[in-house]
This record gives structure tokens, C-alpha cells and sequence, in this order.
């Protein structure tokens, strides 16, 4: 399925180890260097926040996961899958991971992304997140390692808050 249909309804649920087939798939798709099974199994044991959006006669198109530190949630995870982007999705999951955040009472949401991921990126900004600075060499790549950058998003400036 392609296009953006408009009006189509989307559910958020919290992830399950029935969600990892479908899951799974959209990693390998996304990703050079996905996660495994395992590390979503991890993930899920350890009791970090996992939520699988759902849409309406097509069904996980995307997920997020994050853990919680002691004042911050940290962003590990966030995808949707290839044919489902530049839909609103990945806008949609994101928003619910801020007002988790917000909900558990964390003062900002911080995360690593890829120095040459552009749509991450253009997302995290768009959403108000700031640089922090780099982590140099953090990911491995084809070609070695690619650099990280390091954003987060205050809960308590007026982008969160909007
Ligand atoms: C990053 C990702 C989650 C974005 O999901 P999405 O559903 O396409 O995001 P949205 O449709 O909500 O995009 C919202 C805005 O973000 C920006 N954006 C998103 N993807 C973009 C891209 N590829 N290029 C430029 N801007 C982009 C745009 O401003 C977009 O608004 P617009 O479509 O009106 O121009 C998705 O591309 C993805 O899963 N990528 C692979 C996995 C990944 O890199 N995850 C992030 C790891 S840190």
C-alpha cells in the first residue's frame, strides 16, 4: 500500500512479544544494522516503554521504544515502515513518547541519531529537539563508523509544550 490515505485511523497499544514478526520485518527494512529478536525480547524484559502504532486495515506500520532514566527519557527506537513514511506516522509516535515522558514525570527526552540520517533528523527538529553535540564514531557503518548526534527536547520549553 502507498499514498497517504487521509482520515485513516491508527491505534497506539503497548508492544508484545506478538507484535515481533511484524516488527522485526520493518527493522530489517529500515535498518543497516537492525536490532535482533533479542533486542527487542531485552527491551520488552526490562520493562522499557514499547508502543506499536496500528492503522486501520494495514495493521504495524510502526513502533517506538524507550527506557527511563531517573529524569529523562531516552529515545532508543523509533520506525515506520518504509512504504507507510512521510505520512504523519512517525509525527504520531513521537508525540505519544513526549507525553510519555511528560506523563512519568521527566524533564526532557533525549536521543542518538545518525550524523547522515536526514529524515530523523528533519523529523527531531521539526518536533523542536536541539543538538547537543556528537558522539564521534558511535555507529558502525558499511564503510566504518558514522558519527551520532545528540538531541533532546526540554519538557519545559515552549516546543514541548505547544
Ligand atoms: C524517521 C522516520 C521515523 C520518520 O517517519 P515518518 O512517518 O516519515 O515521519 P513524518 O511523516 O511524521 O514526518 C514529519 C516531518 O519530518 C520531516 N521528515 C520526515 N522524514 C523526512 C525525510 N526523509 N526527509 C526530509 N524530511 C523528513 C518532514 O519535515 C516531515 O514533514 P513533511 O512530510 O510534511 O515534510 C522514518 O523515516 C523512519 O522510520 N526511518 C528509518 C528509521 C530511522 O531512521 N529512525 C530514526 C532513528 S534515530
Amino acid at each position: 500500500m502507498t499514498g497517504c490515505a487521509v482520515g485513516m485511523a491508527t491505534m497506539l497499544t503497548l508492544m508484545t512479544v506478538a507484535d515481533l514478526d511484524r516488527v522485526l520485518a520493518i527493522e530489517v527494512g529500515a535498518y543497516s544494522h537492525p536490532w535482533s529478536r533479542g533486542h527487542f525480547i531485552d527491551s520488552l524484559a526490562a520493562g522499557h516503554d514499547a508502543r506499536v502504532l496500528i492503522e486501520d486495515q494495514v495493521g504495524l506500520v510502526g513502533y517506538s521504544v524507550c527506557s527511563a532514566g531517573v529524569d529523562e527519557w531516552h529515545l532508543l527506537n523509533l520506525t515506520v515502515a518504509r512504504d507507510r513514511r512521510r505520512c504523519g506516522l512517525g509525527s504520531r509516535l513521537l508525540d505519544a513518547v513526549v507525553a510519555a515522558a511528560r506523563d512519568h514525570g521527566k524533564s526532557a527526552v533525549w536521543l542518538e541519531v545518525r550524523a547522515g540520517n536526514a529524515g530523523a533528523l528533519a523529523l527531531y527538529r521539526r518536533h523542536g529537539f536541539e543538538t547537543n553535540g556528537i558522539r564521534r564514531n558511535y555507529y558502525p557503518d558499511r564503510a566504518g563508523r558514522e558519527d551520532a548526534v545528540l538531541m533532546s527536547l526540554s519538557l519545559a520549553s515552549p516546543a514541548a509544550a505547544a
